[in-house]
């Protein structure tokens, strides 16, 4: 697994791999149906996640192997918390949770709004005393950036500052606007795509993934 920063988006993290290339591809691909787009999101989400978390904090601890006592490494601190956006980032929780089974998982629930494209807040729940603890946000999207944006903003206000941003394909204008209001969010991508459509989907993309990941349209 490589990772490639483009020098104009010093926030953004390029997973690069041929794995997650070719599932990419196929997630990408119209015919591909429900149950295979939900097993390659939470394929794609499992190989991301390597990359995001390789900064957790480590402590040495001292276990016992069935011949001798010895000092090995072990996660430190609380417990980091995985933090869906409502709907589609339900579809890449067990992909972390695969990774980090002990990990504590946040709700927050944002739509946009089909017209002016600002996100709607209608739900956030995170576990109490959180202010210590990794945040991984995550969603398939990143298309204007203001869902995002909403979500850093609400967990800021909640006293976190350890926070990275997970998503499946990015757009360039999204990556632009998280850079200039967060800076310090790190953003790890398996796409970063052309540009943004008049609607605010993202192009190539994979059309609207909530409605993929549920058979909703
Ligand atoms: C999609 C997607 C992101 C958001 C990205 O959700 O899952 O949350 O759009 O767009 P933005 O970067 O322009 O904010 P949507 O609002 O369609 O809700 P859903 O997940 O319930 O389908
Ligand atoms: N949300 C989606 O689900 N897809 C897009 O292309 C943009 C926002």
């Amino acid at each position: 697994m490589s990772i490639y920063c483009p020098p104009e988006f010093p926030n953004f993290r390029l997973v690069c791999h041929p794995l997650l290339s070719h599932k990419l591809t196929q997630l990408r691909d119209v015919k591909t149906p429900k149950k295979e787009f939900n097993e390659l999101v939470r394929e794609i989400t499992q190989l991301l996640v390597y990359e995001a978390t390789k900064d957790l904090p480590m402590e040495m601890i001292k276990i016992q192997t069935p011949l001798e006592v010895m000092e090995s490494p072990a996660l430190a601190g609380k417990k980091p918390v995985i933090l869906p956006i409502l709907r589609a980032g339900i579809g890449m929780v067990d992909g972390f949770l695969a990774n980090i089974p002990s990990a504590r998982v946040g709700h927050i629930g944002l739509f946009r709004n089909e017209e002016t494209l600002q996100p709607q807040l209608y739900y956030f729940k995170i576990p109490k005393q959180s202010e210590d603890r990794q945040f991984y946000i995550c969603d398939p999207m990143l298309a204007t950036g203001g869902s995002a944006i909403a979500t850093i903003k609400k967990l800021k206000e909640a006293g976190v500052s350890r926070i990275t941003f997970v998503c499946l394909v990015a757009a360039p204008e999204g990556v632009k606007k998280l850079l200039e209001a967060y800076p310090d969010v790190p953003i790890f991508s398996a796409s970063l795509d052309r540009q943004l459509s008049d609607h605010g989907y993202i192009l190539p993309g994979l059309g609207d993934a909530g409605d993929r990941l549920f058979g909703t349209k």
